[in-house]
Protein backbone atom coordinates (compact mmCIF):
# COMPACT_ATOMS: atom_id res chain seq x y z
CA UNK A 1 0.00 0.00 0.00
CA UNK A 2 0.94 3.58 -0.96
CA UNK A 3 0.57 6.63 1.83
CA UNK A 4 0.35 9.74 0.78
CA UNK A 5 1.82 12.41 3.04
CA UNK A 6 -0.88 14.19 4.77
CA UNK A 7 -0.57 17.93 3.14
CA UNK A 8 -1.58 16.05 -0.11
CA UNK A 9 -5.00 14.54 1.08
CA UNK A 10 -8.39 16.60 1.48
CA UNK A 11 -8.88 16.58 5.28
CA UNK A 12 -12.56 14.97 5.28
CA UNK A 13 -11.91 12.20 2.79
CA UNK A 14 -8.55 11.65 2.77
CA UNK A 15 -8.26 12.19 -0.86
CA UNK A 16 -6.15 14.49 -3.16
CA UNK A 17 -7.14 17.48 -4.16
CA UNK A 18 -6.53 18.33 -7.74
CA UNK A 19 -4.66 21.87 -6.31
CA UNK A 20 -2.58 19.68 -3.94
CA UNK A 21 -1.72 17.40 -6.39
CA UNK A 22 -0.53 18.91 -9.52
CA UNK A 23 -3.20 18.09 -11.36
CA UNK A 24 -4.18 21.73 -11.21
CA UNK A 25 -0.67 23.60 -12.14
CA UNK A 26 -0.26 21.06 -15.01
CA UNK A 27 -2.94 22.39 -16.90
CA UNK A 28 -2.74 25.83 -15.97
CA UNK A 29 1.06 25.86 -17.03
CA UNK A 30 0.33 23.75 -20.01
CA UNK A 31 1.08 25.54 -23.28
CA UNK A 32 -2.40 26.34 -25.70
CA UNK A 33 -3.33 23.82 -27.94
CA UNK A 34 -2.32 24.64 -31.37
CA UNK A 35 -3.60 24.47 -35.36
CA UNK A 36 -1.81 22.87 -38.14
CA UNK A 37 0.52 25.64 -38.71
CA UNK A 38 1.85 26.21 -35.12
CA UNK A 39 -0.84 28.76 -33.90
CA UNK A 40 -2.81 28.53 -31.15
CA UNK A 41 -6.58 27.24 -32.00
CA UNK A 42 -9.17 29.54 -30.97
CA UNK A 43 -12.40 28.64 -30.78
CA UNK A 44 -15.82 30.01 -30.25
CA UNK A 45 -19.06 28.78 -29.30
CA UNK A 46 -21.82 30.73 -31.41
CA UNK A 47 -25.17 30.13 -29.76
CA UNK A 48 -27.88 31.32 -32.09
CA UNK A 49 -32.02 30.50 -32.58
CA UNK A 50 -34.88 30.72 -29.98
CA UNK A 51 -35.09 28.38 -27.05
CA UNK A 52 -38.65 26.76 -26.33
CA UNK A 53 -40.89 25.99 -23.50
CA UNK A 54 -42.79 22.89 -23.47
CA UNK A 55 -45.95 23.10 -22.04
CA UNK A 56 -46.19 19.26 -21.76
CA UNK A 57 -43.94 16.14 -20.91
CA UNK A 58 -45.03 15.01 -24.04
CA UNK A 59 -45.04 17.98 -26.25
CA UNK A 60 -47.88 19.28 -28.00
CA UNK A 61 -47.42 22.84 -26.97
CA UNK A 62 -44.60 25.46 -26.34
CA UNK A 63 -43.94 28.83 -25.77
CA UNK A 64 -41.27 29.96 -28.32
CA UNK A 65 -38.60 33.04 -28.34
CA UNK A 66 -38.22 34.92 -31.47
CA UNK A 67 -35.32 34.45 -33.05
CA UNK A 68 -34.55 33.17 -37.29
CA UNK A 69 -30.89 32.08 -36.40
CA UNK A 70 -29.44 34.24 -39.21
CA UNK A 71 -27.15 36.46 -37.06
CA UNK A 72 -25.50 33.35 -35.36
CA UNK A 73 -25.65 31.52 -38.80
CA UNK A 74 -23.77 34.73 -40.46
CA UNK A 75 -21.30 35.29 -37.52
CA UNK A 76 -20.40 31.71 -37.88
CA UNK A 77 -19.18 32.23 -41.41
CA UNK A 78 -17.19 34.96 -40.82
CA UNK A 79 -15.78 33.69 -37.83
CA UNK A 80 -14.55 30.58 -39.79
CA UNK A 81 -13.36 33.40 -42.28
CA UNK A 82 -11.19 34.51 -39.41
CA UNK A 83 -9.36 31.10 -38.84
CA UNK A 84 -12.00 30.07 -35.59
CA UNK A 85 -13.43 26.64 -34.95
CA UNK A 86 -16.87 27.37 -34.36
CA UNK A 87 -19.01 25.42 -32.09
CA UNK A 88 -22.53 26.23 -33.73
CA UNK A 89 -25.05 25.14 -30.85
CA UNK A 90 -28.42 26.09 -32.52
CA UNK A 91 -32.37 25.62 -32.70
CA UNK A 92 -33.09 22.58 -35.04
CA UNK A 93 -34.79 24.11 -38.39
CA UNK A 94 -33.00 27.75 -37.68
CA UNK A 95 -31.02 29.52 -40.33
CA UNK A 96 -27.71 27.40 -40.83
CA UNK A 97 -24.32 28.74 -41.37
CA UNK A 98 -23.54 28.58 -45.75
CA UNK A 99 -27.02 28.28 -46.13
CA UNK A 100 -28.93 31.69 -45.49
CA UNK A 101 -28.56 32.60 -49.80
CA UNK A 102 -31.01 29.13 -50.04
CA UNK A 103 -34.70 30.65 -50.59
CA UNK A 104 -36.78 29.28 -47.46
CA UNK A 105 -40.42 28.91 -48.99
CA UNK A 106 -39.65 28.21 -53.20
CA UNK A 107 -36.91 25.64 -52.46
CA UNK A 108 -38.19 23.89 -56.14
CA UNK A 109 -37.60 27.50 -58.01
CA UNK A 110 -34.15 27.22 -57.66
CA UNK A 111 -33.66 23.79 -59.81
CA UNK A 112 -33.94 23.13 -63.24
CA UNK A 113 -33.98 20.04 -65.27
CA UNK A 114 -31.09 20.02 -67.46
CA UNK A 115 -31.45 17.72 -71.54
CA UNK A 116 -29.84 15.14 -70.04
CA UNK A 117 -32.21 14.90 -66.99
CA UNK A 118 -29.85 15.88 -64.19
CA UNK A 119 -31.17 18.53 -61.97
CA UNK A 120 -29.22 21.66 -62.41
CA UNK A 121 -29.09 25.20 -60.09
CA UNK A 122 -30.93 28.08 -61.86
CA UNK A 123 -28.72 31.34 -62.90
CA UNK A 124 -27.89 33.21 -61.26
CA UNK A 125 -27.67 31.28 -58.15
CA UNK A 126 -25.57 28.96 -59.00
CA UNK A 127 -22.18 30.73 -58.72
CA UNK A 128 -23.58 31.85 -54.81
CA UNK A 129 -24.56 27.74 -54.27
CA UNK A 130 -21.05 26.73 -55.46
CA UNK A 131 -19.24 28.89 -53.05
CA UNK A 132 -21.57 27.77 -49.98
CA UNK A 133 -20.84 24.25 -50.80
CA UNK A 134 -17.42 25.06 -51.10
CA UNK A 135 -16.78 27.22 -48.35
CA UNK A 136 -19.26 24.80 -45.84
CA UNK A 137 -17.47 21.60 -46.74
CA UNK A 138 -13.80 22.88 -46.08
CA UNK A 139 -15.42 24.47 -42.93
CA UNK A 140 -16.74 21.15 -41.95
CA UNK A 141 -13.75 18.71 -43.58
CA UNK A 142 -10.53 21.18 -41.38
CA UNK A 143 -12.34 20.99 -38.31
CA UNK A 144 -13.74 24.86 -37.76
CA UNK A 145 -17.19 24.04 -37.53
CA UNK A 146 -19.07 21.50 -35.17
CA UNK A 147 -23.00 21.89 -35.43
CA UNK A 148 -24.54 20.88 -31.95
CA UNK A 149 -28.74 21.39 -32.27
CA UNK A 150 -31.52 21.97 -29.61
CA UNK A 151 -34.70 23.02 -29.49
CA UNK A 152 -35.86 23.14 -25.76
CA UNK A 153 -34.57 25.53 -23.03
CA UNK A 154 -33.05 22.59 -21.23
CA UNK A 155 -31.24 21.12 -23.85
CA UNK A 156 -29.74 24.43 -24.93
CA UNK A 157 -28.60 25.15 -21.41
CA UNK A 158 -27.68 21.53 -20.56
CA UNK A 159 -25.41 21.68 -23.94
CA UNK A 160 -23.89 25.42 -23.45
CA UNK A 161 -22.54 23.79 -19.61
CA UNK A 162 -21.04 20.61 -21.76
CA UNK A 163 -19.35 23.19 -24.11
CA UNK A 164 -18.11 25.63 -21.78
CA UNK A 165 -16.95 23.20 -19.79
CA UNK A 166 -15.07 21.40 -21.91
CA UNK A 167 -13.78 24.68 -23.60
CA UNK A 168 -12.29 25.57 -20.18
CA UNK A 169 -8.80 24.34 -21.60
CA UNK A 170 -8.49 26.49 -23.92
CA UNK A 171 -8.68 29.46 -21.39
CA UNK A 172 -8.20 32.96 -23.15
CA UNK A 173 -8.47 31.88 -26.54
CA UNK A 174 -12.14 30.28 -26.07
CA UNK A 175 -14.73 32.47 -26.98
CA UNK A 176 -18.50 32.57 -26.19
CA UNK A 177 -20.59 34.83 -28.61
CA UNK A 178 -24.08 34.28 -27.01
CA UNK A 179 -26.97 35.37 -29.72
CA UNK A 180 -29.64 32.99 -28.97
CA UNK A 181 -32.95 34.29 -27.95
CA UNK A 182 -33.27 32.33 -24.37
CA UNK A 183 -36.01 31.86 -22.77
CA UNK A 184 -36.66 33.96 -19.26
CA UNK A 185 -39.81 31.65 -18.16
CA UNK A 186 -40.02 28.40 -17.91
CA UNK A 187 -42.54 25.16 -16.66
CA UNK A 188 -40.06 22.69 -14.18
CA UNK A 189 -40.38 19.48 -15.27
CA UNK A 190 -41.64 17.94 -12.57
CA UNK A 191 -44.94 20.31 -12.47
CA UNK A 192 -45.11 20.16 -16.18
CA UNK A 193 -48.42 18.22 -16.94
CA UNK A 194 -47.29 14.77 -18.52
CA UNK A 195 -49.97 14.26 -21.12
CA UNK A 196 -51.71 16.89 -23.28
CA UNK A 197 -53.30 19.50 -21.52
CA UNK A 198 -57.25 19.08 -21.92
CA UNK A 199 -59.12 21.95 -23.02
CA UNK A 200 -62.10 20.46 -21.57
CA UNK A 201 -61.01 21.62 -18.20
CA UNK A 202 -61.44 25.45 -19.16
CA UNK A 203 -59.22 28.00 -19.18
CA UNK A 204 -55.68 27.68 -18.40
CA UNK A 205 -53.77 28.90 -15.19
CA UNK A 206 -49.77 27.67 -15.34
CA UNK A 207 -47.12 29.69 -13.44
CA UNK A 208 -43.89 29.96 -14.83
CA UNK A 209 -40.92 29.82 -12.96
CA UNK A 210 -38.00 31.87 -14.10
CA UNK A 211 -34.80 30.60 -15.73
CA UNK A 212 -31.50 31.32 -13.90
CA UNK A 213 -29.62 33.17 -15.51
CA UNK A 214 -26.56 31.10 -16.19
CA UNK A 215 -24.55 34.05 -18.00
CA UNK A 216 -22.49 34.43 -14.69
CA UNK A 217 -22.03 30.30 -13.57
CA UNK A 218 -20.62 30.19 -17.20
CA UNK A 219 -18.17 33.52 -16.76
CA UNK A 220 -17.18 32.83 -13.17
CA UNK A 221 -17.04 28.78 -12.93
CA UNK A 222 -17.66 26.82 -16.66
CA UNK A 223 -15.06 28.75 -18.78
CA UNK A 224 -13.51 31.80 -16.67
CA UNK A 225 -10.94 32.64 -18.82
CA UNK A 226 -13.00 33.09 -21.41
CA UNK A 227 -13.95 35.83 -23.83
CA UNK A 228 -17.51 36.37 -23.42
CA UNK A 229 -20.11 38.50 -25.51
CA UNK A 230 -24.02 38.59 -24.97
CA UNK A 231 -26.49 40.13 -26.71
CA UNK A 232 -29.38 42.27 -25.69
CA UNK A 233 -32.17 42.52 -27.50
CA UNK A 234 -35.46 45.30 -26.51
CA UNK A 235 -38.12 46.95 -28.07
CA UNK A 236 -37.60 50.44 -26.33
CA UNK A 237 -34.30 52.07 -27.79
CA UNK A 238 -34.47 54.57 -24.67
CA UNK A 239 -33.42 51.33 -22.29
CA UNK A 240 -31.77 49.76 -25.15
CA UNK A 241 -28.11 51.07 -23.90
CA UNK A 242 -28.62 51.65 -20.44
CA UNK A 243 -29.81 47.99 -20.42
CA UNK A 244 -26.75 46.65 -22.39
CA UNK A 245 -24.66 48.36 -19.64
CA UNK A 246 -26.06 46.97 -16.90
CA UNK A 247 -26.20 43.29 -17.97
CA UNK A 248 -22.22 43.66 -18.82
CA UNK A 249 -21.35 44.39 -15.43
CA UNK A 250 -24.03 42.27 -13.67
CA UNK A 251 -22.94 39.08 -15.64
CA UNK A 252 -19.13 40.11 -15.98
CA UNK A 253 -19.21 39.87 -19.89
CA UNK A 254 -16.47 41.68 -21.66
CA UNK A 255 -18.69 43.15 -24.31
CA UNK A 256 -22.55 43.43 -24.47
CA UNK A 257 -24.10 43.71 -28.37
CA UNK A 258 -26.82 45.51 -28.20
CA UNK A 259 -29.68 45.28 -31.01
CA UNK A 260 -33.66 46.96 -31.40
CA UNK A 261 -36.12 44.68 -32.30
CA UNK A 262 -37.30 47.11 -35.44
CA UNK A 263 -34.06 47.79 -36.56
CA UNK A 264 -31.66 44.99 -35.29
CA UNK A 265 -30.91 43.47 -38.83
CA UNK A 266 -29.46 47.06 -40.26
CA UNK A 267 -27.67 48.22 -36.84
CA UNK A 268 -26.47 47.31 -33.63
CA UNK A 269 -24.21 48.62 -30.67
CA UNK A 270 -20.86 47.16 -29.27
CA UNK A 271 -21.01 48.06 -25.62
CA UNK A 272 -17.90 47.79 -23.34
CA UNK A 273 -16.83 49.15 -20.03
CA UNK A 274 -15.01 51.62 -21.82
CA UNK A 275 -17.02 52.71 -25.18
CA UNK A 276 -19.75 52.31 -27.35
CA UNK A 277 -19.69 51.38 -30.87
CA UNK A 278 -22.35 51.46 -33.88
CA UNK A 279 -22.03 49.36 -36.43
CA UNK A 280 -24.46 49.42 -39.49
CA UNK A 281 -25.13 47.42 -42.98
CA UNK A 282 -24.26 49.24 -45.73
CA UNK A 283 -27.14 47.76 -47.75
CA UNK A 284 -29.03 44.64 -48.29
CA UNK A 285 -26.63 42.28 -49.96
CA UNK A 286 -23.88 43.72 -47.14
CA UNK A 287 -23.79 41.84 -43.29
CA UNK A 288 -23.61 43.70 -40.94
CA UNK A 289 -21.97 40.73 -38.86
CA UNK A 290 -18.46 41.19 -40.75
CA UNK A 291 -17.40 44.32 -39.52
CA UNK A 292 -18.59 43.09 -36.08
CA UNK A 293 -16.93 39.91 -36.04
CA UNK A 294 -13.66 42.01 -37.24
CA UNK A 295 -14.35 44.15 -33.80
CA UNK A 296 -14.60 40.82 -31.54
CA UNK A 297 -11.73 39.68 -33.08
CA UNK A 298 -9.81 42.49 -32.33
CA UNK A 299 -11.15 42.77 -28.23
CA UNK A 300 -10.44 38.72 -28.20
CA UNK A 301 -6.90 39.60 -29.33
CA UNK A 302 -6.56 42.04 -26.72
CA UNK A 303 -8.13 39.94 -23.75
CA UNK A 304 -5.72 37.06 -25.13
CA UNK A 305 -2.09 39.48 -24.76
CA UNK A 306 -3.68 40.01 -21.16
CA UNK A 307 -1.54 38.18 -18.21
CA UNK A 308 -4.02 36.01 -16.81
CA UNK A 309 -7.11 36.74 -19.51
CA UNK A 310 -8.90 38.71 -16.86
CA UNK A 311 -10.07 41.74 -16.46
CA UNK A 312 -8.34 43.99 -14.12
CA UNK A 313 -11.75 45.63 -12.90
CA UNK A 314 -13.49 41.82 -12.05
O1 LIG B 1 -31.72 35.22 -35.08
P1 LIG B 1 -32.09 36.54 -35.71
O2 LIG B 1 -33.49 36.51 -36.28
O3 LIG B 1 -31.06 36.99 -36.71
O4 LIG B 1 -32.12 37.61 -34.52
C1 LIG B 1 -30.98 37.92 -33.80
C2 LIG B 1 -31.34 38.28 -32.34
C3 LIG B 1 -32.16 39.56 -32.35
C4 LIG B 1 -32.12 37.16 -31.67
C5 LIG B 1 -29.96 38.48 -31.61
O5 LIG B 1 -29.29 39.56 -32.20
C6 LIG B 1 -30.18 38.77 -30.09
O6 LIG B 1 -30.38 39.88 -29.68
N1 LIG B 1 -30.10 37.69 -29.27
C7 LIG B 1 -30.36 37.74 -27.80
C8 LIG B 1 -31.85 37.84 -27.55
C9 LIG B 1 -32.19 37.75 -26.10
O7 LIG B 1 -32.58 36.73 -25.62
O8 LIG B 1 -31.98 38.83 -25.38
P2 LIG B 1 -32.26 38.92 -23.79
O9 LIG B 1 -32.18 40.34 -23.48
O10 LIG B 1 -33.53 38.24 -23.41
O11 LIG B 1 -31.05 38.09 -23.16
C10 LIG B 1 -29.77 38.65 -23.02
C11 LIG B 1 -28.69 37.58 -22.93
O12 LIG B 1 -28.90 36.75 -21.82
C12 LIG B 1 -28.61 36.69 -24.16
O13 LIG B 1 -27.24 36.62 -24.56
C13 LIG B 1 -29.09 35.33 -23.69
O14 LIG B 1 -28.32 34.28 -24.30
C14 LIG B 1 -28.85 35.40 -22.19
N2 LIG B 1 -29.88 34.74 -21.37
C15 LIG B 1 -31.18 35.13 -21.46
C16 LIG B 1 -32.13 34.55 -20.65
C17 LIG B 1 -31.71 33.57 -19.73
N3 LIG B 1 -32.58 32.98 -18.92
N4 LIG B 1 -30.44 33.20 -19.66
C18 LIG B 1 -29.51 33.76 -20.47
O15 LIG B 1 -28.35 33.40 -20.39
Amino acid sequence: MIYLPTKLMDSKSGMETPQESGVESFFNSAPPLKDQSGKPIRVVCVTSGGTTVPLEQRCVRYIDNFSSGNRGAASTEYFVKAGYAVIFVHRRGSCQPYCRYLPQDSFLDFFDIAENSTIKVCEPHGTVVKGAIRDYRKAVEEGFLLKLPFTTIFEYLQILQMVATSMRCLKSHGMFYLAAAVSDFYVPWENMAKHKIQSAEGPLDMRLNQVPKMLLVLRKEWAPAAFCISFKLETDPDILLQKADMAMRKHGMHVVVANELATYKREVSVVTSGEKTRVCSHGQDHDLEEELIDILVARHSEHIKKPSGIDVNE
